[in-house]
């Protein structure tokens, strides 16, 4: 039994049964045996694969996306550049090199990177040695001033506390030790939590994800004093839809949540109609979201992986061109992924979507 898994079982028998959220905490984010502190988890020998690890393109589009932005913002003296979750840092890496392009841009951004993984920063610092980058646990200890953030698969990796309608209330599901197995059981709650929805059936399972409700309502926050936005890209849902998105993955492959913790990466969709909504009640505008195929394609992907393929070796065309298919595949990440903005109020349209000015629904 790895260290981990003893750990659980030993708070589990001290102090009860434990929601999924605490359990998600500790799998993912254990200072010693958390998942994301262990090692390098992505590529094709790591366990999954993001979207700025698949092709250079998308972290450049997103690099000309933060330009437009500051353009939009005024063009302020110095920006705050922030990335929640940067990963290997490819994504930051790629996106300053396009943003090479607007110069005044490139050469006043101050880089700021939210990450709790020790392992991961010192990947991040080595991929970015060429900049400098400021790490934070948190965004509150970002100095003020006009930002722009970006998110990707980033909100997934929250934990996320698990709720099922029963005859009697809400129940919350938690994980129990039964017959020598960690396995997970639903416990009747004497108060109904707050923002689930009114009328379900029984049965049906809600999830909130209290830190990205916080991260978002920090964003918004600082939205409404200076001017910025921020970028959220991730798969998930428009609004609260029953059902447990838990998922565990290995090797590229699903597997159970609850066998060998912190070995295997732990996800959940994410709710994006409640972060939109965290942040309209703040007083911020909200654009999107919209699927992550037509945001990259009202970005340029199909011109830029044209100007790519024309300065490529034959043998690297095939590549360039099925990364970029990948990307937006209707069947796939580009319909799976929505990408949302968050802007201070009253902001113009972002690129990417303009024929989408304030959330009506999830548009092509
Ligand atoms: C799935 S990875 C995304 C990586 C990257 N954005 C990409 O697209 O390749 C999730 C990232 O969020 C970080 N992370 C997870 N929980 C966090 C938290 N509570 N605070 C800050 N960073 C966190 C992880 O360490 C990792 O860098």
């Amino acid at each position: 039994m790895n260290p981990l898994e003893t750990l659980i079982r030993e708070r589990i028998t001290a102090g009860g049964p434990m929601p999924v959220s605490e359990f998600m905490a500790l799998a993912l984010g254990h200072p010693k045996y958390g998942y994301y502190n262990k090692g390098d988890p992505f590529g094709v020998d790591g366990d999954f694969t993001t979207s700025p690890e698949i092709s250079q393109v998308f972290g450049e589009l997103i690099g000309l996306w933060a330009a437009v932005t500051w353009q939009q913002m005024g063009s302020p003296e110095k920006t705050i550049l922030i990335e929640c979750g940067p990963g290997r840092g490819t994504l930051m890496k790629d996106a300053l090199r396009a943003a090479a392009n607007v110069p005044i841009f490139a050469e006043t951004i101050d880089i700021h990177l939210v990450e709790t993984s020790e392992t991961l920063r010192a990947c991040q610092a080595k991929t970015l040695s060429a900049h400098r980058a400021t790490w934070h646990n948190t965004i509150e200890t970002i100095p003020e001033g006009p930002s722009i953030f970006i998110a990707n698969e980033f909100f997934d990796a929250l934990p996320i506390r698990q709720f099922q309608k029963e005859l009697g209330g809400w129940s919350e599901r938690c994980i129990v030790l039964f017959d020598g197995a960690l396995s997970f059981e639903s416990h009747l709650l004497t108060e109904e939590p707050f923002g689930l929805p009114r009328y379900t059936n029984v049965g049906d399972v809600y999830e909130i994800c209290p830190m990205a409700l916080t991260f978002v309502d920090q964003i918004a926050a600082r939205l409404l004093q200076q001017p910025g936005a921020a970028l959220i890209i991730d798969y998930g849902y428009e609004r609260a839809m029953p059902g447990d998105s838990l998922q565990a993955v290995r090797h590229h492959t699903f597997t159970d949540p609850l066998t060998d913790p912190g070995n295997s990466d732990l996800t959940a969709h994410v709710n994006f109609g409640a972060l939109a909504g965290i942040a309209t009640h703040a007083g911020c505008t909200v654009f999107g979201p919209v699927r992550q195929a037509t945001f990259l394609r009202a970005l340029g992907i199909l011109e830029r992986t044209q100007t790519l393929l024309g300065n490529a070796l034959p043998n690297q065309a095939g590549h360039i061109h099925a990364a970029t298919q990948r990307l937006i595949d209707p069947l796939g990440m580009g319909s799976l992924f929505k990408v949302m903005t968050i802007s201070h109020p009253g902001a113009a349209s972002p690129a990417g979507f303009e024929k989408h000015p304030e959330k009506k629904g999830l548009q092509e």
